[in-house]
């Protein structure tokens, strides 16, 4: 349509879409800027292939225009790099010197097109830009496809395809069906509710009710009563009769959540209570069978807590059974990108923003990022992020900063060949001088003085290398 139009006089055939123009003459830099402005394009121009490479990483652009001949990157290797980056991405080259050879190289290295400088008209320009631009979206439609498709590796709400997690999935699988109490155990925000949530999903209790109890929530006098209910008059307060937890999710599952908080003397009744299937109301001495499934769950070390004398051994070894581990997200780093995308899209959704993309750059500092608080640690970034975002693309500043700040990682050899020398080495030496302090004092556990003494330098030149480097 804007094709037979002569691409669109005076109708902006470029709205909404974002073009990076690379070119080392600011005279066609300005005046091919202006021709697309004025059709519409969003316009960001760039002076050196290295400049244009590092602006990519921040800005979502739909197509370049790239001049084949440029100081420093040349416009193929340009070319080759951002296909290399994205295979989406749409170049149009141009040269000044109209040579057929050149335009074959360009065209067999991935150009989508090639344009003669002078051009032969400012609507020529615009329309070789604009089927490019069309052309990424189109590529990118089919990918945002994939990337759904993509996303359901995963298990009902449960997202994630590393190797350990699939091992948790079979492991649900498993037991769904059996009446077995199972053990969950994994840091704090790594998804032992929703595990817990699947099993009883899955199994034959899915229409009974599952409850989630918060042992260390309650306090400890009331615990009991809590879990197994009362009779009227056992205690100051109890003015009538009441069920507990157990029996109002008979039939279904309970959830002992952070069992590891749970008194010594209510271990002893619990342990009671999985043995014979049965409960007694607090100051009642009637027993009442329940069928309730017992699912426990714990961030700390149960082994250690029993070791302590924290955790009754015979409790521990009744529980542990079966026991399903939840890895910590910093173990399954290839999860970070699917998990950050399915919240991308859920918090997107809900606040009605078309937020669809996260940066390269984001996606390392997510990746680099050590996720202490887990996949919970991870929502809330992406929440924020969504919140926080300007643009259609999640960028590192819309990260919190302690997740953006990541050191700079060690630049490809590659790239660094392109840099001046001077420049190169600065980097290379500062990339092995943080490999090796971080890796130094890990051997040393921490230790700073230990840590110099096997680096053989002193404490004061240790530090002010650590410190570089923030640690
Ligand atoms: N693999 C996952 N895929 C999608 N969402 C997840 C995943 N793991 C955890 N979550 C989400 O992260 C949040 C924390 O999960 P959950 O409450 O199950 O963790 P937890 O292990 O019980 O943590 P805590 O020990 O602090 O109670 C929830 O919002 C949950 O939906
Ligand atoms: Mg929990």
């Amino acid at each position: 349509m804007l094709e037979n139009d002569q691409a669109g006089r005076g109708d902006q055939i470029g709205r909404g879409y974002h073009v990076l123009v690379v070119d080392d003459d600011l005279i066609t830099l300005r005046s091919v800027e202006r021709i697309l402005s004025v059709r519409g394009f969003t316009v960001t121009t760039e002076t050196n292939g290295l400049r244009a490479l590092s602006s990519l990483q921040t800005l979502s652009v739909d197509a370049l225009l790239v001049d084949l001949v440029m100081p420093g990157i040349s416009g193929i290797d340009l070319l080759k790099r951002i296909r290399e980056m994205d295979d989406r991405m749409q170049v149009v080259m141009m040269t000044a010197f109209g040579d057929v050879d050149s335009a074959v190289t360009a065209l067999k290295a991935g150009a989508h097109d090639f344009l003669n400088k002078p051009f032969e008209s400012a609507d020529a320009l615009a329309l070789a830009v604009y089927k490019a631009a069309e052309h990424f979206r189109l590529l990118s439609r089919a990918r945002d496809l994939e990337k759904e498709l993509e996303i359901h590796e995963r298990y009902g709400d449960i997202v994630g395809s590393s190797a350990p997690m699939v091992e948790v999935y079979r492991m649900v699988e498993s037991v769904a069906h059996s009446m077995a109490t199972v053990l969950l155990q994994g840091e704090s925000g790594t998804g032992k509710e929703l595990v817990a949530r699947a099993i009883h999903n899955r199994g034959p209790r899915a229409r009974a009710p599952f409850i989630p109890v918060n042992c260390s929530a309650i306090p400890e006098t009331l615990v009991e009563a809590e879990l197994f209910g009362h009779v009227k008059g056992a205690f100051t307060g109890a003015v009538e009769s009441r069920m507990g937890l157990f029996e109002a999710a008979r039939g279904g599952t309970i959830l002992l959540d952070e069992i590891g908080d749970l008194p010594l003397q209510t271990q002893v009744k619990l342990l009671r209570t999985l043995q014979d299937g049965e409960i007694k109301r607090v100051g009642s001495n009637e027993t009442v069978r329940v069928d309730t499934r017992v699912i426990a769950a714990s961030n700390i070390d149960l082994q250690d807590a029993m070791e302590r004398g924290a955790f009754r051994r015979d409790l521990f070894y009744r529980l542990s059974v079966i026991t399903i581990s939840l890895p910590p997200l910093r173990q399954r780093p290839e999860d970070i990108p699917l998990i950050a995308y399915h919240f991308l899209k859920k918090y997107a959704a809900r606040s009605g923003r078309s937020i669809t993309r996260i940066s390269l750059e984001t996606m390392q500092a997510l990746r680099a990022h050590s996720w202490p608080g887990n996949v919970r640690e991870l929502e809330n970034a992406m929440e924020r992020a969504v919140v926080m975002a300007r643009e259609e693309t999640i960028l590192p500043g819309d990260l919190p900063a302690q997740i953006a700040d990541v050191r700079p990682s060690q630049p490809s050899a590659e790239l660094m060949l392109d840099l001046p020398f001077a420049e190169a080495k600065k980097r290379a030496v500062e990339a092995f001088e943080s490999a090796y302090v971080e890796n130094m004092l890990k051997r040393a556990g921490g230790n700073v003085s230990e840590a110099a003494r096997q680096a053989g330098l002193d404490r004061s030149n240790f530090r002010r290398i650590a410190r570089k480097f923030g640690q």
